[in-house]
């Protein structure tokens, strides 16, 4: 059979994505494609893990059976999200084992927003309403990603991440209309997650690296500052409907385009948390690492089992 160049398969494969046809796992696929598909879905995958760590600290503590239940469900949800997206990783040829030490070792990132502490019950509103609010806006559009099993586990998430983020509202709903007491906690915790929040969609388009190409390849189908505009602009009348006030003494409506104009963001914050400097990254990271020295026997135990069975089977 005549040998295809290179660039014949690469042209063939921009057309399939230009003709949005999905990219499977066995279908011929540039290398680079390969490594920033597992790059931004082991990612993904870190941020569900690690985002289990701060809502997870309030489960036992939440005001009541209803609110514990919920807070369970959420957190339990987060844990199948992260799995779905492991296994999505895994469909590239990542090794799971090197993808979760790749987060123990600092090589991988996982989202900023979950290296901020969770100070009050109110902050498990704000990141339900705030995070999954953010997570849905970045998430929707991923249901679109030329790469297949992204884009349909990516349909799953996000029927769960709606529950996550009204669940939130929720309760910074009744904060708000609470007592004077529970309002200010509602405002505290507006105040502290709603800058990490924006930052949550990266950098501005100017500053990152991967966005342009990733577009090319409809990996992304929006940029860092569209989704990020999308979500000021759907969250600024939330806050106002519950009498809450976003911290951005420059937030301003625009009459002529329709949008909210926010103030300056803080990357140099931005960039500190990414490289492991925010209030939390040393813990979340040790209770990750430990949590996998403690699952050992699991793991052992599971093998144990399977090959066992398979070789009961082959006898
Ligand atoms: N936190 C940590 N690192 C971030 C970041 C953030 N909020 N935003 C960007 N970065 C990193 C990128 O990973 C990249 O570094 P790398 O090359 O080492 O990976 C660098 O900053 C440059 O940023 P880019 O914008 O060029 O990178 P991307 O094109 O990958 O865009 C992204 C970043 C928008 C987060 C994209 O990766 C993405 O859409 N990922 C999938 C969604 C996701 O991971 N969401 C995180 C939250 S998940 C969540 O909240 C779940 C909810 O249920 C709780």
């Amino acid at each position: 059979m005549k040998e295809v160049s290179i660039d014949e398969l690469k042209r063939r494969f921009q057309e399939k994505i230009d003709k949005d046809i999905k990219i499977e796992p066995k279908d011929w696929m540039p290398d680079d494609y390969r490594q920033t598909l597992i790059r931004q879905i082991s990612q993904h995958a870190h941020s569900e893990i690690v985002g289990m760590l701060p809502e997870g600290n309030w489960i036992t503590r939440a005001p009541n059976l209803r609110r514990k239940a919920v807070l369970l469900a959420k957190v339990q949800d987060e844990a199948g999200h992260g799995l779905y997206l492991y296994s999505a990783a895994e469909t590239l040829g990542a090794d799971r084992e090197e993808t979760i030490d790749d987060l123990h070792t600092g090589k991988a990132k996982y989202s900023s927003i979950f290296n901020y502490p969770t100070l009050t019950w109110a902050d498990m509103g704000a990141i339900g309403w705030l995070v999954d609010g953010a997570a849905i806006m970045n998430q929707v559009p991923l249901c679109r990603c030329s790469y297949g099993p992204y884009a349909r586990a990516m349909v799953r998430v996000c029927k769960e991440e709606s529950f996550h983020q009204r669940q939130g509202f929720e309760i910074m709903t009744t904060l708000a209309k609470g007592t004077p007491e529970q309002k200010a906690m509602a405002q505290d915790a507006l105040n502290r997650f709603w800058w990490p929040a924006l930052m949550m969609f990266g950098p501005n388009d100017a500053d990152s690296k991967h966005t342009e190409q990733s577009m090319r390849w409809k990996i992304k189908r929006h940029t860092n500052d569209e989704l990020r505009q999308q979500f000021v602009d759907v969250t600024v009348p939330q806050a106002e409907m519950i009498g809450l006030t976003v911290p951005d003494k420059d937030m301003k409506f625009n009459e002529a385009t329709g949008h909210y104009e926010h103030g300056p963001i803080n990357w140099d914050e931005f960039w500190e948390v990414v490289k492991g400097n925010g209030p939390c990254n040393k813990d979340r990271i040790d209770v990750r690492r430990s949590a996998k020295e403690k699952g050992e026997w699991v793991r052992e135990a599971a093998n144990a089992y399977a090959e066992k069975r398979a070789r009961r089977k082959s006898a």
